[in-house]
């Protein structure tokens, strides 16, 4: 079945059935539109509400056969029509809820919904339950609209629990996290930080704010995450220059880990604490523990387009109380211990407020299930896209398991000649969004002059993978039939 087609066999009638049947077989169907076909089966017209009433004020009667009414222009198209053209059809004709699909002699072999084609597939929207509203509800109700309150409070008990952390502090937003992350280091002007370079700017952005210099380390080309061969070879050279970082952020990548084990491996030989950037893994696994739960700190993200959201906001978690309370206290003004408001630190206004926290706190109960319906969503994928020469994807390395927050596609130039954005034009112009792969640091203005470290001395794999990928649509609304209208798109892309 061609995506967001409907089984035509409950919309199918015949001239001599009467006005209540077919209203019955309205009533029943998906789409509120009955497909009439001749004695061989070909389409005749369809009826819709509005012709029933029309016929009825022509004086037609629930018992009259529906050969009452007149003929129609029904809007059809044959079965193997272009997703393209659909499209446009479906342009031509605002008024048609629905175009029949037929075969050769005409006759209706099913039935395609405005809404499943017109309406604008996003890459990753926010996905609500049952229970936000009601934690919500509950903070109005007590009126604890203030930041702080009980469901903040929670909040960071169920993040404990989910990153496999002792200690938990909800903020206004990742950045913030990784920016008092820093902060706590006492990171500051002129210090090294080494930082994942395929990433999203939030991640270097807080080393810039700090003036302290990042440090760019390529991928590998299995996980895509931090290269532990290039964050080796970059370590030895500065620590025999006698210029160590302070720190090392690392990535995990649309919500798969980096590989912490050989990366700690590396990092604690020289005593350089890890500070994970797992805004976008939160749900996924490695080694059997939650990823985040690795290195020194970790930061999450809870960003409208994560795989759980509490429209914008982050969180720092840590085993270590005493950067935590330090990163709590700088995130809310850095107020001294005192009756009166004294302030010793330049601190900021970083805190997660009760109300959001009451989003977080239904998300986080259905965590699991966001992550079960992402991976369903790579598996399609994956599945549907696979035997295509040249199309690979991100692998899942053995001993972890990501959140697949984002299916992402790779393109082999010397196999499909074809630019990843002219895919994304094509999937744009039948409504569904796709986006490139972040662009590395090393390539962007806001790090020029940034050192670099390649993943080998003969091979950048972050700019690689830049120039050939694309996101896909992957959010937990995702339906099968909406997939089905990207993977045939993306066939089609490769073929052509
Ligand atoms: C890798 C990465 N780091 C950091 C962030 C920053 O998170 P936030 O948007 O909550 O500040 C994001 C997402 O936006 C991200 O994808």
């Amino acid at each position: 079945m061609k995506a967001g087609e409907i089984n035509i066999d409950a919309h199918i009638v015949h001239p001599h059935m009467t006005f209540r049947h077919v209203m019955a077989c309205l009533d029943a169907a998906p789409i509120k539109l009955c497909v009439m076909t001749d004695e061989s089966g070909a389409l005749l017209r369809t009826i819709v509400d509005g012709d029933i009433r029309r016929a009825f004020l022509s004086g037609s009667a629930m018992e009259s056969p529906v050969s009452d009414l007149p003929q129609n222009d029904a809007v059809y198209a044959g079965a193997d029509i272009d997703p393209h053209d659909l499209v446009a059809l479906f342009e031509a004709n605002p008024a048609i809820s629905a175009i029949v699909l037929v075969d050769d002699a005409k006759a209706p072999v099913g039935l395609v919904a405005r809404n499943t084609v017109m309406s604008g597939i996003l890459l990753s929207p926010p996905h609500m339950g049952q229970s936000e509203s009601a934690y919500v509800r509950k903070a109005f109700d007590d009126n604890w609209i203030a930041p702080a309150g009980p469901n903040l409070n929670a909040f960071e008990e169920a993040l404990k629990t989910a990153s496999g952390r002792s200690q938990a502090l909800a903020l206004s937003s990742g950045t913030a996290g990784l920016h008092l992350a820093l902060c706590v280091l006492g990171i500051g002007r002129g210090d090294a930080v080494y930082v994942s370079d395929l990433t999203f700017a939030a991640t270097v952005q807080p080393v810039l704010y700090q003036d302290a210099t990042p440090v760019l380390i390529d991928s590998e080309p299995q996980s895509w995450n931090m290269s532990p061969a290039a964050l080796e070879r970059r370590l030895a050279r500065d620590a025999a220059a006698g210029c160590l970082p302070r720190a090392v952020i690392v990535v995990h990548l649309y919500g798969q880990s980096a590989d912490m084990a050989a990366i700690l491996a590396i990092t604690d030989r020289y005593g350089i604490p890890v500070i994970e950037d797992a805004a976008e893994s939160l749900g996924a696994s490695y080694g059997n523990r939650p990823s985040g739960a690795h290195g020194l700190m970790s930061v999450y993200s809870f960003n409208g387009n994560k795989i759980i959201t509490t429209s914008g906001g982050g969180a720092l978690v840590s085993d270590r109380a005493d950067l935590i309370d330090r990163a709590r206290m700088l995130s809310t003004q850095g107020r001294d211990p005192a009756e009166h408001y004294q302030h010793s630190h330049i601190a900021f206004n970083y805190r997660m407020s009760n109300v959001l926290a009451g989003i977080g706190m239904g998300q986080l109960e259905l965590l699991g299930d966001r992550v079960a319906r992402r991976r369903e969503i790579f598996e399609t994928y994956r599945d549907a896209l696979q035997d295509i020469p040249g199309l690979s994807f991100q692998d899942e390395p053995e001993g972890s398991r990501g959140n697949r927050w984002l299916t992402v596609i790779s393109l082999d130039p010397d196999v499909i000649p074809r630019h990843p954005y002219q895919l994304l034009r094509e999937l744009r112009s039948i409504g569904v969004e796709s986006r490139p792969a972040w662009k590395p640091m090393h390539m962007q203005p806001i790090c020029a002059g940034c050192a670099f470290e390649p993943h080998s001395p003969t091979e950048v794999v972050s700019s690689r993978l830049f120039l050939q990928s694309l996101c896909l649509p992957s959010g937990s609304t995702l339906s099968q039939d909406q997939q089905q209208r990207i993977i045939d798109c993306v066939r089609a892309f490769t073929k052509g």
